[in-house]
């Protein structure tokens, strides 16, 4: 059964460069309701441990090493058909093939630094935001 719920992250990229709060706001005019929200910077070991799922890609140990290398901001959102919506709002995972209007359209710079992350199913979303957040710091 869907949960509604979808995990983000806003990926190092984009925080550095000051596009968080432009990016929130994209987020919440959507009609997303942001359920648990923090600024934090993952190490190495915790990147690898969230991407484990990919460790036999070729980009795995890029992608850990940049996903460490400065602050996210890690999120859960609520809203209908959020999962599905959510990879909407963000457009495709290379910028070059993101749709005009999407997050990854606006804010992206490569395959690697491309933004923000989405969840790609109900239950990786229940994983990935029980990864960063207790349940009494969602609400
Ligand atoms: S997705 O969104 O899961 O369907 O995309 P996928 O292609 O499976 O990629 C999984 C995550 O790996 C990142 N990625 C890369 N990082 C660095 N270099 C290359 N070439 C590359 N290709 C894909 C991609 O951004 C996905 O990260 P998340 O955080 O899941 O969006």
């Amino acid at each position: 059964m869907p949960t509604n719920r979808t995990f983000t992250m806003i990926k190092p990229d984009a925080a550095q460069d000051g596009n968080s709060g432009s990016i929130i706001k994209m987020i919440e005019e959507a009609g997303f309701r942001i359920v648990a929200l923090k600024r934090t910077q993952l190490t190495v070991e915790r990147a690898g441990e969230f991407y484990a799922v990919h460790s036999e890609r070729p980009f795995y140990n890029d992608l850990c090493q940049y996903m460490s290398s400065g602050p996210i901001v890690p999120m859960i959102l609520e809203k209908e058909n959020a999962v599905a919506d959510f990879r909407i709002l963000i457009g495709a995972t290379n910028p070059a093939n993101a749709d005009e209007g999407t997050i990854r359209k606006l804010f992206a710079k490569s395959i690697e630094a491309n933004a923000i992350h989405g969840s790609d199913s109900d239950e990786n979303a229940e994983i990935e935001g029980g990864f960063f957040f207790a349940h009494t710091e969602q609400f």
